[in-house]
């Protein structure tokens, strides 16, 4: 395995599942109770679609090149916020955009690109207690986590959060195109050759579409506690 990093004695939680599932808030939820470390892992992808975007191209080569090469942080800001940077410029709010959010599924699914974002994810957080959340966590990035969640939800239930979440930020919204973008999204990640979309062997599968959020929280705090010797 490239750019493998030893899990030692540390707990690591791995929460993959589509688009509006939950998945972050979740995680964030699970890393402000716990004092864990948190990464996006879909921050990294929508940084690299951001740079895919602003530069008007696609090609597989330059973009496995900005990859490896973008400054790209992630930070825990307090008070459960996170935020993203490239270098100086911090591109939480642009990664969100529906717009970046496609053309990371697109990028996503360019091989050499994965390959160029695995150290990093491997590397985060070195030595802590570590929640990420994504597409392959639990199949791929940390194979050996201590935990692997599945977090999903009906596609409509997902696309309604979404839409909420884009009306929350001014964005105008037409729910049966969300609906079909998502559908579209969903297929190709799950459909990609490499490292596709899927709920990693021995992971849990927990379906948000009749929960509320603190009760979603709940369900994966309630599996991580005794991971930590925590009630
Ligand atoms: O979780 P998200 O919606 O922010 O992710 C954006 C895109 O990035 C998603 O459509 C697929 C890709 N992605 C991925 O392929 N692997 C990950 N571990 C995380 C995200």
């Amino acid at each position: 395995m490239s750019d493998s990093i030893p899990k030692g004695t540390r707990v690591v939680v791995a929460v993959d599942g589509p688009a509006g599932a939950g998945k972050g808030a979740v995680c964030r939820a699970a890393a402000v109770r716990f004092g864990l470390a948190y990464l996006e892992t879909g921050a990294l992808y929508r940084a690299v679609g951001l740079i895919a975007a602003r530069a008007g191209q696609e090609d597989p080569e330059s973009l496995a090149r900005a990859a490896a090469t973008m400054p790209f942080a992630y930070r825990a800001l307090g008070e459960g916020r996170y935020g993203a940077f490239l270098g100086e410029e911090e591109v939480t709010l642009a990664l969100r955009a529906e717009a970046v959010g496609q053309m990371a599924s697109r990028v996503a699914a360019l091989p050499e690109v994965r390959a160029a974002l695995l150290g990093f994810q491997r590397r985060y957080g070195h030595g802590q207690n570590l929640i990420l959340d994504g597409r392959d966590v639990g199949s791929v990035v940390w194979p050996d986590a201590d935990l692997k969640i599945f977090l999903t939800a009906s596609l409509e239930e997902r696309a309604r959060r979404r839409a909420w979440e884009l009306q929350a930020r001014g964005e105008a919204v037409n729910l049966t195109e969300l609906i079909s973008r998502m559908a579209e999204r969903d297929a190709r990640d799950a459909g990609r050759a490499h490292a596709p979309m899927e709920a990693a062997p021995g992971a849990l599968v927990v379906d948000t579409t009749e929960l509320t959020l603190e009760a979603s929280c709940q369900a994966v705090i309630d599996r991580i506690a005794p991971l930590l010797g925590r009630s």
